[in-house]
């Protein structure tokens, strides 16, 4: 089983865009795939169609902390694939969680492994992260097989890729399954000076972690979340290239990681 978690403590960066997609286009290649929203705000949830307010908190992850099993509080989505809803009273999931056994560190690990049996186990579990570090992002770390930042070449962004790949450090002495960071350009377009020095910086500093394939600006990656479709259902007319480049996506984290 493959966990990827979308994280970056910068906001408004792509995660919960790529989290979705990322999602169905691995349910597109026949793979189980579950989704996990971290976040508060819920904007996974309400993308696959799921009132946050039609959510009872504890068939969220506050339901996890609290021992529910996962697959108790796991939904179908009309993606095609598993979800794991937000709730907005999440926002005390940081205290909750480092509140927890062992300071919340493997509740997600634990959750995960357990859903594995004895029902057959997903091949794919993606986390939609909350644009912070603490608790939340410690405990998707212990669980995680690889973390995927999205990135854009801008000063600010850079330095929460630089908290991050900390972060995916120190959380490797407790989760040897982690492989490490994978950079993912998105709405990547280095145009002024400035954002070619910071090209060049990404470029240096992450060569052996810059995932080949680049998500630009598109239409269809702004509007679909509006007609809380994924790329796969959208018909706006670019959908077609960036469902391809999702798929592009996929292959490059199956041949780096193998399908399950
Ligand atoms: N490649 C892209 N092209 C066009 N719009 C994008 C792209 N990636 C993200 N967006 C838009 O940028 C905004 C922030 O993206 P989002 O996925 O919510 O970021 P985050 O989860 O990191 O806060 C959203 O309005 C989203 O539709
Ligand atoms: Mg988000």
């Amino acid at each position: 089983m493959q966990i990827y978690g979308i994280a970056l403590e910068k906001g408004g960066v792509g995660k919960t865009s790529i989290a979705v997609n990322l999602a169905a286009a691995f349910s597109k290649v026949n793979l189980r795939v579950l989704l996990i929203d971290l976040d508060a705000q819920a904007h996974a949830t309400s993308w696959l169609g799921v009132s946050p307010e039609t959510v009872r908190p504890e068939e969220s992850m506050l339901g996890i902390v609290q021992g529910r099993p996962l697959r108790s509080c796991v939904r179908p989505s009309s993606a095609g694939f598993d979800l794991l809803p937000a709730h907005p009273a999440m926002a005390s999931l940081p205290v909750q969680v480092a509140g927890a056994l062992n300071s919340g560190l493997f509740l997600l690990q634990d959750a995960i492994a357990q859903a594995s049996t004895p029902a057959p186990p997903y091949d794919v579990v993606v986390l939609d992260l909350a644009p912070a570090r603490g608790p939340v992002l410690a405990t998707a770390l212990s669980a995680m097989t690889r973390c995927i930042a999205p990135v854009q070449p801008e000063d600010l962004v850079l330095q929460s890729l630089r908290a991050l790949t900390e972060s995916v450090r120190a959380a490797q002495r407790v989760n040897p399954r982690l492989r490490g960071l994978s950079v993912l350009r998105n709405r990547y377009a280095p145009r002024s000076a400035g954002d070619q020095i910071y090209d060049a910086t990404l470029r240096e500093t992450y060569v052996g972690s810059l995932l080949q394939t680049i998500l630009p600006v598109r239409a269809a990656l702004r509007d679909a979340a509006g007609m809380r479709q994924t790329v796969f259902a959208y018909g706006g007319s670019d959908a077609p290239e960036v469902r391809a480049l999702f798929l592009n996506l996929v292959d490059e984290l199956i041949t780096l990681d193998g399908g399950s």
